[in-house]
């Protein structure tokens, strides 16, 4: 028996030492201490001893026992030790990786315009006026000379709220409501949305943007006008660009004129972005008339100013050579990406 404990011990180490995972540390225990196991049925023989053998043997058993339970729970945390360690070196970050880049959005082309436009007049001497898009039949025409039986209604067929609110048709209303509250002199630009009960196509949305311009002061000339307007257009457009004024007419402006700048594509050659013409329509503009002076409590005698009206779409469309309007609103990335 005694040798029959020799082997077990001798085999429980070679065991033990060859042992890498935890399924086979319990397969060996199971093997020498189970119910069934090597060790287990020694322990299990004893009876049959003689008086002098049962104390040795018995020592050496519980020796060899107390051994292999202990060789066990080491082994046990030297594999433990070994699995936390492999986890951890397969988990870890490389943080040289370059990372995953968000995507950036950037404003919408005719922000980029409107933003450029505010600068250059900003830089004139200009302040920036809003006010609303929901506006009084009073200030969206009455106020600005265009009774209720006047032709210009015609053109600026608009939505109406109630019989004397309606979307306004331009930003021109906000004369008025500058002059209202402020007294010359008077230098503002007013910029926002406009509505028209336009059908879509290439040239037409019912919703589009404009820029107001106003400027009231003693001795106000054309001049004035003729030189901000130049100078705008030369900062947006650049150095070489002609300016040319067709007589026209806006009931509240006398006189009135649209202002025609040389074609940015072909320079005033003729092409197929100016029809032909080496002109490009670009705003509106007059002096301001003497009624509308009135109407707002400014003393046309005193005072004379002038004012002017672009539109946004049509800037952006010339600068970024774009051919219809409907991109602008159309949300489609491909085109928008490339601003
Ligand atoms: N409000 C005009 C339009 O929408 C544009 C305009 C013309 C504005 C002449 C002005 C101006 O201030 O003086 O067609």
């Amino acid at each position: 028996m005694k040798e029959q404990l020799e082997q077990i011990k001798n085999s429980v180490e070679a065991e033990l030492s060859a042992a890498e995972s935890m399924e086979t540390l319990e397969a060996i225990r199971i093997k020498y201490m189970g119910k069934k196991g090597e060790l287990t049925a020694v322990l299990k023989g004893m009876g049959k001893l003689s008086k002098e053998e049962r104390p040795v043997i018995g020592a050496l058993a519980n020796e060899i026992r107390q051994n292999l339970e202990k060789e066990i729970e080491e082994k046990k945390a030297v594999i433990l030790a070994a699995e936390e360690e492999k986890k951890l070196s397969e988990e870890v970050i490389d943080i040289t990786m370059p990372g995953k880049r968000t995507k950036e959005g950037k404003l919408h082309p005719l922000t980029q315009v409107m933003n450029q436009l505010k600068d250059i007049f900003l830089g004139m001497g200009f302040s920036i006026a809003e006010g609303p898009e929901v506006e009084y039949d009073y200030y969206n025409f009455e106020a600005l000379n265009i009774p209720k039986d006047h032709p210009a209604r015609d053109t600026q067929d608009t939505f109406y709220i109630e019989d004397n609110i309606v979307l306004r048709t331009q930003t021109s209303p906000m004369q008025v409501r500058v002059m209202e509250k402020q007294k010359p002199p008077i230098r503002v630009i007013a910029p926002g949305k406009v509505f028209r009960s336009d059908t879509v196509d290439a040239t037409h949305s019912p919703v589009f943007h404009q820029i107001e311009g106003l400027v009231v002061d003693k001795g106000v000339t054309m001049a004035d006008l003729k030189g901000t307007l130049e100078m705008f257009v030369k900062s947006l457009y650049g150095k070489s660009t002609q300016v040319r004024f067709r007589p026209h007419h806006f009931p509240f402006t006398e006189p009135s004129a649209e202002m025609d700048i040389s074609c940015f594509n072909c320079g005033g050659k003729g092409c197929s972005m100016c029809k032909g013409e080496g002109w490009v329509e670009i705003l509106g503009c007059g002096m301001v008339h003497p009624k509308v002076l009135e109407n707002c409590g400014i003393d046309p005698e005193e005072y004379s100013g002038f004012a002017f009206g672009i539109g946004l779409e049509r800037v952006a469309m010339g600068k970024y050579d774009i051919n219809d309007l409907r991109l602008f609103f159309e949300n489609d990335l491909r085109f928008l990406k490339q601003f």
